[in-house]
């Protein structure tokens, strides 16, 4: 290759990426977008004649090929702390109390305060100037690698604007989801009749962890930089505000809205007026986060067990709307439990559109007295279904009638029950329709078959046009068939075949947690399947066999027995069997003991699903032991979120930290 493509290639590369900058980051083009395009084409062409031009920071390579696999976790080099929240200004005085009680004598300090954008946080690693791994958050201290969707990123230079970079360095920051763009993803998937994203940031995390770069890449994602690490210990830097400065010169984009104060008052009314101001913000916030601006005053603070002592995030208030209420409908869910959810005026709630609430039971319904032509309050604190969270009486109509619930099935018009002691009203025809759609959706699901593209939707279809009656349906279903649903196609069709006869191999717990056993969830289900290895020695258990299980109670003891007392679910589990699927546990149960067995555990943190309780049932019963101290015996920390101080030590201690995911397969594999 001669050297002048290696200068040309050199130069379009650099030009390229300083029109990137200051278009997407300077929001000041300085050149024309044909320009730039002609000069990317020219660029691509000659990578195309000489692939050994192409280097990972080439403009080229923002739109890599499809992952064919899941994401590997990845531990971070330096943990993501959450912050503290404070919901009021009182809050936020008492934290200034706190850090400056801790202070022999207080230096000059003042605050620098940004808008918290509600994204999902994201760490980039930057080798000798070039980008070579992005990972999300996870736990804090191990996140997965989504380098592949990062880079589609136009706010994320793939090569610094340094001189002389260092050989390691890393940003912190918040990717996001323009509310347009939000908005636009959703006005498509509901014309593909898609699932709809709850809100911006859950659109966020799912589109970060697509396999798939191209359609990240359409999802015009932004980042916000606010954190920067390298050594030799950041000595060009003294605040906060100056890191800011200096990340926007490297070249990624910061938010502008950040201002320096000397004291709260003066915070006080920056968070006052952005409460107002960031309604008319493109993106969206949840808060301010407030730090102290002086390095060496963080470093003297340090952090408690879970946050920075010299940061604090200021919440605002879960955003509440008035609305009023056109029907109470109710649904029939796979277990025959009746949820009533009030149908409501659509109405924009933190970014989205709102028109259903849940009202949980009859007993809330009654309490809230809720009626058809009542005016409520909504809110949405987090939750993707909002909630009903008080009634304006003096707005109801005259004529309103308290609400009934209905005394018959909407589904199969059966009668409706409610047992004793029971919050729940239930329809108990287990030939329903909704339980059996319900069945169907929870067998397809992630946790159970992960059966991909076999969504509530084609459920629905099989199911109106009669080619399924039962979850073994599932598996005699033709291409042809199928093809000629809404929406299918023959391409289409055979895939969702091939899932199906896929999820065949999925081991036995997953099909135990499939058949949707009343109080069996994941947990349940492996420690059934370590104690009992197979669905046969299940369904012959008798109540003492089963109450001697070390984590399975009475309620639990009581819904198995039923369920294997109803020939129905006989006949379904020997259907099952005939379709070869796997309804015992391939390794011996000695095996299984063997693999945690000497082996001790320390749980920390909020795990993403299990409850600490089920966790420590689940690796009791495949043999392992959960202490309550740290030391150097400790074989494995499992943390989850807002990990305490044992992380710290096990950091110290340098002992093997995993995840909710890696004990699974530790358990499983
Ligand atoms: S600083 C150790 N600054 O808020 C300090 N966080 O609840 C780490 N966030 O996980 C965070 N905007 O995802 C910081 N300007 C900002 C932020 C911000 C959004 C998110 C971040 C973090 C969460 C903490």
């Amino acid at each position: 290759m001669e050297n002048i493509n290696i200068d040309r290639a050199e130069q379009l590369k650099a030009k390229l990426q300083e029109a990137s900058y200051a278009y997407y980051v300077l929001d000041n083009p300085i050149m024309e977008d044909t320009i730039y395009d002609q000069l990317y084409r020219e660029l691509q062409d000659l990578e195309n004649e000489y692939p050994n031009l192409i280097t990972a920071d080439s403009p080229t390579q923002r739109v890599g090929d499809k992952l064919d696999k899941q994401f590997n976790s990845v531990k971070h080099n330096i943990p993501l702390y959450s912050l503290e929240n404070a919901f009021n200004f009182e809050e936020l005085n008492n934290w200034q109390n706190r850090w400056q009680r801790q202070l022999e004598n207080i230096p000059k300090f003042n605050y620098n305060c940004e808008l918290k954008i509600d994204g999902s946080a994201i760490a980039l690693t930057y080798k000798n100037g070039i980008f070579i791994r992005g990972l999300t958050r996870g736990d804090g201290v191990t996140g997965e690698d989504i380098t592949h969707n990062l880079r589609t990123i136009r706010s994320i230079p793939l090569r610094l604007n340094m001189d002389n970079p260092p050989p390691i360095l890393e940003v912190r920051g918040e990717a996001f989801l323009p509310l347009e763009e939000f908005n636009r993803i959703n006005e498509e998937r509901e014309k593909n009749q898609e699932n709809l994203f709850a809100n911006p940031r859950n659109a966020t995390a799912g589109t970060l962890r697509q396999l798939d770069p191209k359609i990240v890449s359409e999802r015009k994602l932004q980042f916000f930089a606010y954190n920067v690490y390298f050594n030799p210990d950041n000595n060009l830097l003294d605040t906060q505000d100056q890191a800011l400065k200096f990340l926007q010169q490297i070249g990624f984009l910061v938010n502008p809205n950040y201002q320096v104060f000397t004291d709260l008052n003066q915070v006080k009314q920056y968070l006052d007026t952005w409460e107002i101001k960031r309604k008319k913000l493109p993106y969206m916030t949840d808060g301010v986060v407030v730090k102290i601006n002086q390095f060496t005053l963080q470093n003297e603070l340090g952090f408690t067990q879970k946050f920075p002592r010299w940061a604090i995030a200021v919440k605002y208030p879960a955003e509440e709307m008035t609305t009023t209420v056109e029907k109470i409908i109710v649904n029939v869910g796979r277990t025959g439990a009746v949820t009533p959810l009030a149908i409501m005026k659509p109405v924009t709630l933190g970014g989205t559109i709102v028109q259903r609430a849940t009202l949980h039971n009859l007993d809330r319904v009654r309490e809230l007295d809720i009626r058809v032509g009542d005016t409520v309050i909504i809110r949405k604190a987090g939750e993707i279904i909002p909630e009903v969270v008080e009634v304006i009486k003096d707005l109801r109509p005259t004529e309103s009638q308290p609400y009934e619930m209905p005394s018959h099935c909407p589904e199969c018009n059966s009668i409706l029950v409610r047992p004793d002691k029971e919050a729940v009203t239930r329809c108990v025809n287990s030939s329903c329709p909704a339980i059996l759609r319900g069945s169907l959706i929870h067998w397809a699901s992630r946790d159970a078959m992960d059966i991909r593209g076999l969504g509530e939707k084609v459920i629905i279809s099989l199911l109106d046009y009669k080619l399924v009656k039962s979850i073994a349906d599932l598996y005699k279903l033709q291409t042809f068939e199928i093809a000629d649903l809404e929406r299918m196609g023959e391409k289409s069709a055979q895939k969702l075949i091939t899932a199906i006869e896929h999820s065949k191999k999925q081991p036995f717990h997953r099909v135990l947690y499939g058949l949707g056993i009343r109080y069996v969830g994941a947990s349940n289900a492996q420690i059934l399947v370590n104690n009992l290895h197979s669905i046969d020695n299940l369904i012959k258990a008798k109540k003492e066999d089963l109450e001697l299980i070390y984590g399975i109670g009475e309620e639990i003891t009581n819904s198995i027995l039923e369920w294997s007392s109803i020939s129905e679910n006989i006949t379904l589990v020997e259907e099952l069997r005939s379709l070869n699927l796997n309804l015992q546990q391939e390794n011996n149960h000695s095996d299984s003991k063997k693999k945690l067995s000497n082996k001790t555990f320390i749980l920390t943190g909020t795990l993403p699903t299990l409850k600490r309780n089920d966790a420590k049932k689940l690796i009791e019963s495949a043999g392992g032991k959960v202490s309550g101290s740290i030391s150097s015996k400790i074989n494995y920390v499992v943390v989850g979120e807002d990990a305490g101080s044992k992380l710290e030590k096990a950091l110290k201690l340098n002992l093997k930290i995993i995840n909710e995911s890696e004990l699974l397969e530790l358990i499983n594999s």
